[in-house]
């Protein structure tokens, strides 16, 4: 498909917040975002790394950064309300931000898979939390980012697979909660998506990459532009009855059981 779907206006005047969104897919959908016309603030952690996605983004319209630890709560609460002093209300809230390494349960440290639920339920959480005064409401639109090991148990994964199982519940109660104040919380769980740090850490050689490509349907990676467009539909008015859902992007891996991404990948 066309570069043209984020060209046409569909978040003129929009403003969203990426958690996250210094690298990868988070940046993907920034940069959709961005082209779709809205006004974009993506967050992250390292400062170097968080300016340079920055000035790409304004290579195509209005972004800003703000620095801060999903893991931290004051120094959420603080990025929200300079976004929303810049910006104005937040219509679409992306909370990506996610930590990941192979490893199985007797080779990670407890503190190892707290890191991990740390940034993924923890920081899902906080970051939904402190936005929630900021949003538009009603009419804002919370997409979290996901993975399939929260329903597809993965050896080596204990620490996502428990803490993506959380980003989904989460979404669900969430969209519950949030519902009556007319905010859709929706989530979206991408497969094997190309150029990210994820699938580097999962699949670092030529050898395991081309193993995963023969296990998928649709016999490629996925690019961080399938997920923007499933993230523009989500933020869009084009969604307005959903709510609560977990939308599967993965190019049909998923159908095939974890075990089949876990032997691809030599697990
Ligand atoms: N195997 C086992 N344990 C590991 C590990 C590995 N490959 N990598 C990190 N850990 C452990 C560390 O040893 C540490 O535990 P310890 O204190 O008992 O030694 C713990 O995880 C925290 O590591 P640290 O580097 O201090 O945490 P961090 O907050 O800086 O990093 C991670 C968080 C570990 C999730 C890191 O992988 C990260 O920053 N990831 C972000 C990028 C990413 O993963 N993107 C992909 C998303 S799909």
């Amino acid at each position: 498909m066309a570069d043209g779907v984020f060209k046409d206006g569909l978040l003129a005047g929009k403003v969203a917040f990426i958690s996250g969104g210094s690298s990868g897919i988070n940046l993907g959908i920034a940069e959709g975002f961005v082209k779709a016309g809205a006004k974009v603030a993506i967050n992250g952690r390292n400062v170097e790394k968080l300016e340079a996605a920055v000035k790409g983004l304004q290579a195509h319209g209005t972004a800003m950064g703000v620095a801060a630890d999903v893991r931290d709560y004051a120094s959420v609460e603080a990025a929200m309300k300079t976004v929303h002093d810049a910006y104005g209300d937040i219509d679409v809230l992306v909370c990506g931000a996610a930590g990941n390494f192979p490893a199985p349960a007797l080779g990670m440290s407890s503190n190892g898979f707290k890191a991990v639920m740390d940034i993924d339920v923890l920081g899902t959480f906080n970051v939904s939390r402190a936005s929630f005064e900021h949003l538009r409401k009603p009419g804002a639109a919370v997409i979290n980012i996901s993975a399939p090991q929260a329903y597809l148990p993965m050896a080596m994964q204990a620490h996502v697979c428990a803490a993506k199982a959380g980003v989904d519940m989460l979404t669900r109660v969430l969209a519950i909660e949030w519902g009556g104040a007319g905010v859709r919380v929706n989530a979206i769980t991408p497969g094997p998506i190309d150029d990210t740090e994820g699938m580097r850490r999962l699949a670092p050689s030529a050898d395991s990459r081309e193993r995963i490509i023969q296990t998928l349907p649709l016999q490629r990676f996925g690019t961080t532009q399938d997920i923007a467009r499933l993230a523009l539909f989500l933020a869009s008015d084009a969604a307005s009855f959903i709510t609560g859902s977990i939308m599967v992007c993965d190019g049909g891996q998923s159908l095939l059981g974890g075990g089949a991404l876990m032997k691809a990948m030599g697990m």
